[in-house]
């Protein structure tokens, strides 16, 4: 997620704007930028890579002013580079924004029909243009961007900033945060509370449809129909690291929730669904050569690893093409069969995982088309591989893989409708359900995370456990395999993953009072099976948690989750949320470092 600033009243604006886009530089970004407005007109300064470029570039090129908007970006349309760093400038109108505009290219072609002369690949700065050439007419400029907003589908938090006008900011919030900080005979503006704390603790958080007006000397939020809004200014008491964490105690607990998000933005400006298309522009590879694919090679590494695991589920039971998977570190060092019919999809949050990417050689050597599951723009993983499939989590902080995981999968089902699609597999009546169910996910999630009070209970019970086992059947095995690395990576509990299946040859031979099993029974076509081993767990004196979408009075485990009833190939997301939930509950009963397990780091880039 990028970072937003803006700024009004009687300091000199740009070391306010560069201070507070630090105060943002944990979410990650790969470009930046800030645009004043001065007696002379509006001057911008844009740079590419970390802020040090961009003081470096306002050093030798100071622009004085008391008014002006800044952005740190992560690329998602537009590579990173200059021309594509925010602010977006047309005419007397510049602007930031967060978010995705889904209706790029129609907006993109409509302009273009007006003559409209654009320098980026963004769809950032369409909308400069919109607002602008109303403006241009003599519209008002807050009204132009109601106007404006009315045009343009999808997820922006936006500031805008006119030669034409300037004795204010204007402000326009859609599913993307935002925030107006309150000073004394001064203004602020951020998506996110740490870029102001420096400056106020006096702060009004905007509401999906809303404007802002922010002059020097205060701001009025509107609703759509331009009524004024009574927002309450909150004072916050947070300090910095705890307002970085959006008031949640870990990172690992503010990601967790963080995933209905994350998969909206993932899914966001991908999916077609009168068509049933997939379009994923970055994907980089020609129809004919995805349709050509006859064998498809999943690697990553430890939760990576767990959703290229689902991944072979969704491409095979979806598109059916056969589909392999291997841990990054045992394929790079094997010999396996690849060639031009193959494509190799890497999957990564970092992109910069050693195993991960020896993979990517070893696949690239052997002639096969590279797609890479990548988290991190411009990444080495994604930097070298044919094409990439970018979740857009949003940077994740804590060590422990959560919502990257959750957009890994949305990912892989999106890419197995594409070449479903491709190799006519999925009919596009078939595809425009599959997309249908994907677009419900978010609220599924939702449903799923408000387990978290009956989780906090369970986990303290559990807590004391020197094993745990996890089992699951099908496409939810690798989620058992999930849950039981997300509890031994953050509590220090040994753990382990099972196929349900496999009890007999083995595992059951553990089953005691002294060990906890946690049980995936969705109510699917495993169900009668999984049942089978749930029975015999219990026979052996094992304590079960199952974790169900059909809980039933007659099973007597020691305690049942409910998640919601989901499509067989979007369950592993929704059974990952209880996973994730009780992981941290426990490790936090327990007093682990949560965010910085012992031992572990966040990207694992030596072999
Ligand atoms: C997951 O919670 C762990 N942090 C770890 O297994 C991680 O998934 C693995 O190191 C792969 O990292 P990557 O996705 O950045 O390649």
């Amino acid at each position: 997620m990028c970072g937003i600033v803006g700024y009004i009243g009687g300091r000199d604006a740009a070391p306010v704007l560069i201070d507070s886009l630090r105060k943002l530089e944990y979410r990650g970004y790969d470009s930046a930028g800030i645009a004043v407005l001065n007696g002379g007109g509006i001057e911008l300064r844009r740079a590419e890579g970390k802020l040090a470029r961009l003081e470096a570039l306002l050093a030798s090129a100071p622009i004085d002013g008391h008014a002006g908007i800044g952005h740190t970006r992560w690329a998602t349309h537009g590579g990173p580079s200059e021309a594509n760093a925010h602010p977006h400038r047309a005419g007397d109108t510049v602007v930031v924004h967060n978010g995705i505009i889904e209706n790029y290219l129609e907006l993109k072609q409509s302009l273009l029909g007006r003559g409209a002369a654009l320098t980026s690949d963004t769809d950032t700065e369409l909308v400069a243009h919109l607002v602008e050439e109303k403006t241009a007419r003599g519209m008002d400029l807050l009204d132009a961007v109601r106007e404006t907003i009315r045009e343009i589908n999808g997820s922006y938090a936006l500031v805008f900033l006119s030669q034409r006008d300037p004795q204010r900011l204007i402000v326009a919030k859609n599913a993307s945060p935002i925030v107006v900080g309150a000073g004394d005979g001064e203004t602020f503006i951020a998506s996110d509370i740490p870029a102001l704390l420096e400056y106020t603790r006096d702060m009004a958080f905007m509401e999906d449809g809303e404007i802002a007006e922010v002059r020097a000397d205060g701001f009025r939020i509107l609703d759509s129909e331009r009524r004024a809004v009574a927002r309450p200014i909150r004072r916050i008491t947070w300090d910095a690291v705890a307002a970085q964490k959006g008031g949640y105690r870990h990172f690992m607990l503010k990601e967790i929730h963080e995933q209905p998000q994350a998969v909206t933005d993932t899914l966001r400006g991908r999916i077609a669904l009168e068509s049933g298309a997939v379009d994923v522009a970055e994907l980089n590879l020609t129809e004919d050569q995805l349709a050509r694919t006859r064998k498809i090679h999943l690697v990553g590494c430890g939760t990576a690893w767990h959703a290229a695991l689902v991944g072979k589920f969704l491409i095979e039971e979806l598109a059916r093409i056969p589909a392999e998977v291997d841990y990054g570190s045992e394929f790079r060092h094997r010999t396996p069969l690849l060639g031009a019919d193959s494509l190799l999809v890497p999957v990564s949050q970092s992109g910069e995982t050693a195993d991960t990417l020896a993979a990517l050689g070893v696949g690239r050597r052997q002639g096969a088309r590279t797609v890479s599951v990548c988290n991190v723009v411009d990444s080495s993983l994604a930097r070298k591989s044919d094409g990439v499939f970018y979740t857009h989590a949003g940077p994740e902080i804590s060590v422990a893989s959560t919502k990257a995981f959750t957009t890994q999968l949305t990912a892989l089902y999106l890419l197995a409708v594409r070449l479903g699609r491709l190799n006519g597999r999925i009919p596009p009546d078939a595809a425009t359900r599959l997309l249908e169910d994907a677009m419900r996910l978010p609220g599924w999630i939702e449903a799923a995370l408000k387990l978290e009070d009956s989780i906090h209970t369970l986990a303290h019970g559990l807590s004391h456990a020197d094993n745990v086992l996890y089992l699951g059947r099908g496409i939810n095995y690798p989620i058992a395999l999930e849950g039981a690395l997300k509890l031994k990576e953050i509590s220090y509990i040994h753990a382990e993953g099972y196929p349900a299946g496999e009890m007999k040859h083995g595992p059951i031979a553990l089953i005691d009072e002294d060990m906890p099993v946690v049980m995936l029974l969705p109510n699917d076509h495993y169900y009668p099976k999984t049942l089978g081993n749930l029975k015999e767990v219990e026979a052996r004196g094992g304590n079960v948690v199952i974790v169900t979408d059909e809980p039933d009075e007659s099973l007597a485990p020691e305690f049942t989750l409910a998640v919601p009833k989901v499509p067989y190939h979007l369950a592993p997301v929704v059974l990952t949320i209880p996973m994730q939930l009780l992981a941290y509950h426990i490790a936090v009963h327990r007093g682990t470092d949560v965010d910085q397990p012992r031992n572990l780091a966040k990207s694992v880039t030596v072999e």
